[in-house]
């Protein structure tokens, strides 16, 4: 396992739409395990592959410390409510902005065994969902941000 650079704003490979995974080989897996070093080393909550320099339809994510979710090919496939907070990025370091996110969604995906299975999220998991898979298609919080940009004191870093 290797800790991998992690990309800023700024970097074209933020703004790219992402491909499917087809197959599970022991690159994608390797990688897998290096986004969880790399997040959980720059304590986030959250980290896409484009937020590594790779376009792969890949997410991990983990709320708690201690439970470890990844996600391959996701996609939202239920929604409802609403939640306004303050949301970061790791690729916008020390920023912090108010986003407005559904409140749960369902998500389904693969996982490292390329089995599908649904992830439910409510409060910062939902918030956490809706951000990685923003930027799978190259998108990211500052877009949807209410108001301006401010430093982050300890925001949960996605
Ligand atoms: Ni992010």
């Amino acid at each position: 396992m290797a800790i991998r650079n992690i990309r800023e704003l700024g970097e074209e490979v933020l703004t790219k739409k992402c491909r499917e995974v087809t197959e599970m080989t022991p690159r994608i897996k390797e990688l897998i395990q290096d986004m969880l070093e790399t997040m959980y080393d720059a304590n986030g909550v959250g980290l896409a592959a484009p937020q590594v320099g790779v376009l792969k339809r890949i997410v991990v994510i983990d709320t708690t410390g201690d439970d470890p979710h990844i996600l391959i090919n996701p996609r939202i496939v239920e929604s409802s409510g609403e939640q306004t907070g303050q949301e970061g990025c790791l690729s916008i370091p020390g920023k912090t902005a108010q986003v407005t996110r559904p409140a749960y969604v369902k998500a389904v995906a693969l996982d490292a065994d390329m089995r599908e299975f649904e992830l439910e999220g409510t409060e910062l998991l939902a918030r956490a969902i809706c951000h990685e898979l923003d930027h799978l298609d190259g998108h990211l919080y500052i877009e949807k941000a209410e108001g301006p940009l401010q430093d982050a004191a300890a925001a949960d870093d996605e």
